[in-house]
């Protein structure tokens, strides 16, 4: 071979030199674990594709995290699914409650985030308040009750709000709200570019959260973000930035890493990357299939967010990182 050839093999030959070049590492600390808590059930309930995640009763609930803290996981995503859906007027309090028991049982040992969306909560499962003709989503009416609803868990003691929705003006009014409360150490992670993606269909079997198909608006367009424009992304995640946006985020996460990766750069604050219920349950379903390695795919996911540019992921398979690392 000639002598000036690159020669690269050499640091790939065993695991000892190929982890001293490793570049990217994750590890558990950055993982943060979904948790759904649904209102009347009596027991817990499995959710099509999502090995290992399930639709929790509040009492179910604190037993699973029970089982994630003594794992090792400590960073929790809560989706609260209340039984009595409304038009307006939102009743919070089975969440409100479910934070409130977490936070009794748990205190300092668990960061809890809690997402902030009205979907799980409509009659027609869209994720605000609808026009008098049905035919949009109103903006203002409903960032007063995302508002609402963030001051709430945030009193009942959530560490971090999480709003999903994609109103306008979001950030902001939620910030003022918890500031006026004198809730002012409670974080905010905004989920500044949330792509309307396929890829969320078995989340909304598990949130309860799907467009009913009767109604006017089928879906989602109006309000995420079109997977073919980047700056909308940016001008979002610019905006909740200025707004006062703690922690930005680009969902989902593999179809979007170009995002994550140009984003992350453009904006300082730190980033988490949501992996989103189709992406597991895509690696789910071909491992099960004898199709590829599962754990093996998902810590190979879970690092091209981290060398994409995030500091933090939400997955579904955080509760077996301890396994799979
Ligand atoms: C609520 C919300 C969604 C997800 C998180 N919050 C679904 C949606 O926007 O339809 C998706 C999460 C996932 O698929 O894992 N708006």
């Amino acid at each position: 071979m000639d002598r000036h050839t690159l020669t690269l093999r050499r640091m790939r030959q065993n695991r000892h030199v190929r982890e001293l070049a490793r570049e990217t590492r994750v590890s558990r600390e950055q993982l943060v674990q979904p948790l759904f808590a649904v209102d009347g059930i009596s027991s817990p309930e499995p959710i099509s594709g999502m090995t290992g995640v399930m639709r929790e009763t509040p009492v179910s609930l604190l037993k699973t995290i029970e089982r994630d803290l003594e794992a090792g996981t400590t960073k929790f995503l809560l989706f609260g699914v209340p039984a009595r859906k409304a038009a307006s007027g939102f009743d919070f309090s089975f969440t409100a409650g479910r934070i409130a028991d977490i936070k009794k049982h748990f205190g300092e040992d668990l960061f809890l985030a809690v997402d902030i969306c009205l979907c799980s909560a409509t009659t027609h499962g869209q994720c605000g308040i609808l026009s008098p003709g049905g035919d949009h989503v109103e903006n203002n009416a409903t960032v007063e009750e995302l508002a609402r609803a963030a001051g709430e868990y945030a009193a009942a003691g959530a560490d971090c709000v999480a709003p999903s929705d994609m109103m306008d003006g979001r950030v902001a009014a939620i910030r003022e709200n918890l500031d006026r409360a004198r809730l002012e150490r409670t974080l905010v992670m905004s989920y500044s570019a949330k792509f309307c993606s396929r890829f969320y269909g078995p989340f909304r079997e598990a949130a309860d959260s799907a467009p009913k198909g009767d109604a006017k608006l089928k879906d989602r367009t109006s309000y995420q973000i079109d997977p073919a424009r980047y700056r909308d992304a940016l001008m979002s995640s610019r905006r909740d930035d200025i707004e006062g946006a703690d922690i930005l985020m680009v969902k989902p996460g593999l179809p979007y890493l170009d995002v994550l990766s140009r984003l992350s750069l453009e904006i300082p604050k730190p980033w988490a990357v949501y992996e989103v219920s189709g992406e597991y349950a895509a690696v789910e379903l071909m491992a099960g299939q004898g199709l590829m390695d599962g754990p093996a795919a998902h810590v190979e996911c879970w690092t091209s967010f981290v060398r994409a540019g995030a500091s933090m992921i939400i997955t579904y398979g955080a509760r077996k990182a301890g396994q799979w690392l």
